[in-house]
């Protein structure tokens, strides 16, 4: 019943054990506007995604569509620059395809990261969130239909997908090199549409600190496959009430290319750490 999907992953973990040189226990993946991490890492390799097995390429702007193997901070990593978006039209069994092949590649943390609006009154365009926890608005979920029991359970226990560890690790750092960071709730949409006023309110009544199209499923499908997260979202834009602005995809990745070096700069130091 499983054969399908685990020659696929099998497939394209066996193009990249072979081709790679260096075998990273952390993975980073890239939100928008956040790709000028890749200038601090020493490559070894950068992959473009048309060229690995059963990857498809990612259609969007401000996401380029490499898999890079390298050093940061001396910490051998694989970042993702460029993810697939359930918007885009794949189905989640790709949204996610990257996390699937990181236990075989030997990946034991996973480091996601995004660009959102705020719905928090507290919080301000350019701010820094650490994701505690998110709400899953999708309508779907990348673990429906049988479950590969060798993968992971059928009934995952979600009380801790973000690490309580990794947390602490983040505002320690922050602390030491004076970046505030804000710590909340992430709640994950499908969009394309940015939310009306009455959504931005809901989500926030809800529990949401912020909003995004991305990392919901692939944090779901890390957890279930049993990696460690952290996760952040640079706030981009504010939805809250009295605050909407007009938000727009260049404005977004204006804002987050903007906050980009302190988000650079807080993961950089982490490494060594986690
Ligand atoms: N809503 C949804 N996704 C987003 C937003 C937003 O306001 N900003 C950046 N990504």
């Amino acid at each position: 019943m499983f054969e399908e999907k685990r020659k696929k992953i099998a497939q394209t973990v066996e193009y990249l054990n072979n081709r790679k040189t260096i075998n990273p226990k952390i993975a980073i993946v890239l939100g928008s506007g956040l790709g000028g991490l890749t200038q601090k890492i020493d490559i070894v390799d950068e992959i473009p995604y048309k060229e690995i097995p059963n990857f498809p390429i990612s259609t969007v702007q401000g996401h380029k569509g490499t898999m890079i193997f390298g050093k940061l901070n001396g910490v051998d990593v694989v970042v993702f620059n460029g993810r697939f978006h359930y918007y885009e039209g794949y189905p989640m069994s790709v949204v996610t395809f990257p996390q699937q092949i990181l236990p075989g590649l030997g990946v034991k943390t996973v480091i996601l990261s995004n660009a959102a609006g705020g719905m928090n009154p507290t919080f301000k365009v350019g701010d820094i969130m650490l994701i505690r926890d998110h709400i899953n608005l999708f309508g779907t979920n990348p673990l429906l239909g049988p479950n590969d029991d060798t993968l992971g359970p059928r009934f995952p226990n979600m009380s801790e997908v973000y690490s309580h560890r990794l947390l602490k690790l983040a505002h320690q750092t922050g602390e030491k090199l004076n970046i505030f960071l804000q710590e909340g709730v992430y709640i994950g949409v499908t969009g394309p549409c940015f939310e009306t006023p009455s959504e931005y309110k809901m989500f926030h009544i809800m529990g949401a600190d912020t909003v995004g199209m991305s990392t919901v499923p692939e944090a779901i499908m890390a957890h279930y496959l049993g990696l460690e997260i952290f996760a952040l979202s640079v706030i981009t834009d504010l939805g809250v009430v009295g605050k909407v602005e007009k938000a727009s995809h260049e404005e977004v990745l204006a804002a987050a290319a903007k906050t980009g070096p302190k988000v650079v700069d807080l993961i950089y130091n982490m490494m060594p750490e986690i």
